[in-house]
């Protein structure tokens, strides 16, 4: 949830380090620090922002061309200089960042204690800076040796970049359950705990793998498993495109993100949907597979959690196979049974959160298959899962999720296709209908953004001041109403819920007062008068409702402003919903003179339990 940023290389450290920290931002943001390497090394930390840091250093010549960054997101010790990266062991033998949490950090505390080493900050990261250092000095047989004791000793999930008093010419790595890539370029070697950090520089990158280290010189690498023996890794090319982690020129990631949207979709739809039909032989799942697959349970955190409520309805409308949808921090804990011939389905953007990763594994231990929807190459949920089908959305900045949301949707929509016909659940015509439709998605995308972003706005300005507000819908109109109540409230801070139409009245409907907002999204035909009668009840009560709506329903004498999309598919609806409620989300929290793309107390990908 934090970020790392490495260098060790023919150019000066702290121009890389600053600019990389600055491409992690929205991962954590409560301090910043860099340690530079010149003759001897200097560590130097701010709380808040990285532009504190980027004023401590200005007038600092700094002409190192090794060192270490690092954003950070509390989690042991509140934010401050002192709990801030890099943390230095005793007698500044050690400095080191790290991503992640170490579980035992009291237990080493103690053991710290016997050998009178003292601590001063409220850190887990102190504490495995000293752990390092007092492994180094015991068996005295160098980093690797005192790394890979560390490794064994320490529970929790880490990525740490360190580097070492007596070994001015290295930098070392590892990591567990926390992501870290190392980048490869003429100038020397990069480490990142995310892949916009060093994107500027290379596009060529190594993984680590879980319980690897690395030892980065300024003209190579070497990688090394928990014994200290050599592995050998194949540098990998990643395909993103520089200009996706800049702003050009929009006002903010989030806004960027939104208009991405039709050009990523189409992107997402084309990699599986081609003129025979769709073709899942990247994902590697066969067809003998799809046709055992006897129960579907969807596993995934926040939004991503909202795109499982989605792919529920219409994986079991379509296909007839039991789905259930569940959020990962409870699925892993509570021991769940699950049938031998089911398929789990992990969803993810980065690949590497962590309740999400532990589903995935729960489901692998029980023998059962998993597919995960992942947007980050090379992730860690990407590597272990059985299957993988990749989204194409392209690096997401902003920390709240749009354009990762509507590939992962159409994800979905695709293999809940594909497995309906396989299980000749749909005959060839509806197949084909089903797949013209989802190609006209893009362009529906595209006239939502064209015609809707300037109302929108307006509208928005209207309620920049209000204090709650209820999204409500039915069926796959109330899972679009969750994504909506939460693109709201975590950006904008505005207390917001996403209701069942029809459970409203069944205790929250008391909330409703003279002016409440009240978004109803009404698409599916087959409820919609149901949906269209919770709406009276709210305006009865006094709500200000806004419904959203294709054009061919009529609204008007229920909405006090209705926001119009186009006509689609019932079960495409969300992909063309969801977009005046992320613009509303936008638009409310720009009007609010809040931080969009970094929003309070949130990182971008949640590495911790
Ligand atoms: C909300 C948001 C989060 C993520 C969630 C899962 O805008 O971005 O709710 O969807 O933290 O993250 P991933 O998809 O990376 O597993």
């Amino acid at each position: 949830m934090c970020g790392i940023v490495g260098y060790n290389g023919s150019k000066r450290a702290v121009d890389i380090l600053l600019d990389g920290l600055a491409r992690l931002e929205y991962r954590g943001y409560d301090s910043a620090g860099v340690a530079i390497r010149d003759k001897e090394i200097e560590v130097f930390k701010a709380k808040g922002k990285l532009t504190n840091l980027k004023e401590k250093l200005q007038d600092k010549e700094l002409k190192g061309t090794i060192g270490i960054g690092h954003t950070r997101w509390a989690t042991h010790g509140e934010p401050s200089e002192v709990n801030a990266h890099p943390h230095v062991s005793n007698d500044g033998n050690v400095t080191l960042v790290h991503n992640g949490i170490i579980e035992n950090y009291q237990e080493l505390i103690q053991k710290l204690g016997r050998h009178d080493y003292k601590l001063y900050s409220e850190t887990d990261t102190e504490v495995l800076t000293n752990i390092i250092d007092y492994y180094y000095k015991k068996y005295k047989m160098g980093p690797i040796d005192a790394i890979n004791r560390t490794m064994v000793r320490v529970r929790g999930s880490y990525a740490i970049a360190v580097m070492f008093k007596e070994h001015p010419d290295e930098l070392w790595v590892a990591r567990k359950d926390s992501p870290m890539i190392i980048g490869e370029a003429e100038d020397g070697y990069y480490v990142a705990s995310d892949v916009p950090a060093i994107l500027k520089y290379t596009n060529k990158v190594y993984y680590i793998d879980n319980l690897e280290a690395a030892c980065l010189k300024k003209d190579k690498v070497i990688f090394y498993d928990l014994n200290g023996d050599e592995v050998q890794k194949e540098l990998k090319e990643i395909k993103w495109d520089v200009s996706a982690a800049e702003k050009e020129g929009y006002e903010h990631f989030m806004i960027k993100e939104i208009n991405e949207q039709p050009d990523v979709v189409k992107k997402t739809i084309n990699s599986f949907v081609k003129e025979d039909g769709i073709d899942l032989s990247a994902t590697g799942l066969t067809v003998e597979e799809i046709k055992k697959f006897k129960q579907i349970y969807i596993v995934a955190c926040g939004s991503a959690y909202h795109v499982g409520v989605c792919a529920q309805y219409v994986l079991e409308d379509l296909t007839r196979i039991p789905v259930r949808v569940e959020i990962a921090s409870e699925f892993r804990y509570r021991k769940p049974i699950l049938d031998k011939n089911g398929l789990v389905i992990i969803i993810s953007q980065s690949g590497e959160t962590a309740d999400s990763l532990a589903a995935l594994r729960e489901a692998k231990n029980q023998g059962v298959k998993t597919l995960a929807i992942v947007n980050v190459v090379g992730s860690s949920i990407a590597r272990e899962a059985n299957h993988v089908l990749y989204t194409l959305a392209g690096p997401e900045i902003a920390v709240a999720t749009t354009k990762a949301f509507s590939t992962q949707l159409i994800a979905a929509y695709v293999l809940a296709i594909q497995m309906a016909y396989v299980k000749k659940k749909i005959k060839d015509d509806v197949y084909l209908e089903l797949l013209e439709e989802l190609k006209t998605i893009p362009d529906k995308i595209q006239d939502i953004l064209k015609t809707l972003t300037t109302k929108i706005q307006r509208l928005s300005s209207k309620f920049a001041g209000i204090k709650d507000a209820f999204y409500i819908g039915r069926g796959l109109d109330y899972a679009i109403s969750l994504e909506g109540s939460l693109k709201l409230k975590e950006v904008s801070y505005i207390h917001s819920e996403a209701y069942a139409a029809g459970e409203l009245k069944h205790g929250t409907i008391s909330l409703i007062e003279d002016g409440t907002l009240v978004i109803g999204i009404a698409t599916q035909e087959e409820i919609l008068e149901k949906t269209i009668s919770n709406l009276v009840e709210v305006k009865s009560r006094g709500a200000y409702v806004v419904g959203v709506v294709p054009k061919n329903v009529d609204v008007s004498k229920v909405a006090n402003y209705t926001i119009e999309i186009p006509e689609t598919n019932k079960y495409f609806y969300p992909s063309l919903t969801v977009i005046p409620l992320q613009l509303l989300g936008y638009y409310i929290t720009v009007s609010r003179g809040l931080d969009v793309d970094k929003p309070r107390n949130l990182a971008k990908s949640v590495t911790v339990e």
